[in-house]
C-alpha cells in the first residue's frame, strides 16, 4: 500500500500526541495520585461519628478573624444546615462526603467544591455581599439528588 509522505507524516505526528497526551495522564496519576485539588487529606468515611472534627461539623473561629466551616455531605443532607458567616472574613470550607459523591456549589459565588468520601476537600472564599444563598449538591448523587440543598447566611459583620 502506497502512502503519500505528507499523509504518513501527518499519521506519525498525530499518533506522537496521542501517546503523550495518554502518558501525561499515566504519569500524573502515578505521581500525584488522583485526589481533591486543595490538597491531600484523608478521613474514614466509614467512622465519621469517631472523628474529632467532622463527628460535630459546625462553623469555628479560624485564623485572620475568619471562620472555618466543616460540612459533611450525605444523601440527601448538608450538615450544618443553615451555615452562618460573617461577610468580608476569610471562610475556610473543609467538606467530606459519608456516602457518595456530591457536590457544594454556593449558588452565584465562585465557591464550588465536590465532596468527596474518604477525603477532605478545602478553599477559603470571602463573600463580600451580606445576605442568603443556596448550597446545591452538583454532582448525580441519587433520587432525591435535585433536593439536596442547604442554606448559607453570610452576616452584616458587626460595625
Ligand atoms: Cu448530593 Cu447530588
Amino acid at each position: 500500500m502506497n502512502v503519500e509522505l505528507y499523509e504518513r507524516i501527518w499519521m506519525w505526528a498525530a499518533s506522537l500526541l496521542i501517546v503523550a497526551f495518554l502518558g501525561t495522564i499515566v504519569l500524573m496519576t502515578a505521581l500525584h495520585a488522583v485526589t481533591p485539588p486543595s490538597h491531600f487529606e484523608t478521613v474514614d468515611s466509614s467512622n465519621l461519628v469517631g472523628n474529632p472534627e467532622f463527628a460535630n461539623p459546625g462553623v469555628r473561629p479560624g485564623p485572620d478573624g475568619g471562620v472555618v466551616v466543616t460540612v459533611v455531605a450525605e444523601t440527601f443532607d448538608f450538615s450544618p444546615n443553615p451555615i452562618e458567616v460573617p461577610a468580608n472574613r476569610p471562610v475556610t470550607f473543609r467538606l467530606t462526603s459519608a456516602d457518595v459523591i456530591h457536590g457544594f456549589e454556593v449558588v452565584g459565588t465562585n465557591a464550588n467544591a465536590m465532596a468527596i468520601p474518604g477525603y477532605v476537600s478545602q478553599f477559603t472564599v470571602t463573600f463580600p455581599k451580606p445576605g442568603e444563598y443556596l448550597i446545591a449538591c452538583n454532582e448525580y448523587c441519587g433520587l432525591l439528588h435535585h433536593n439536596m440543598t442547604a442554606k448559607l447566611i453570610v452576616k452584616k459583620e458587626a460595625p
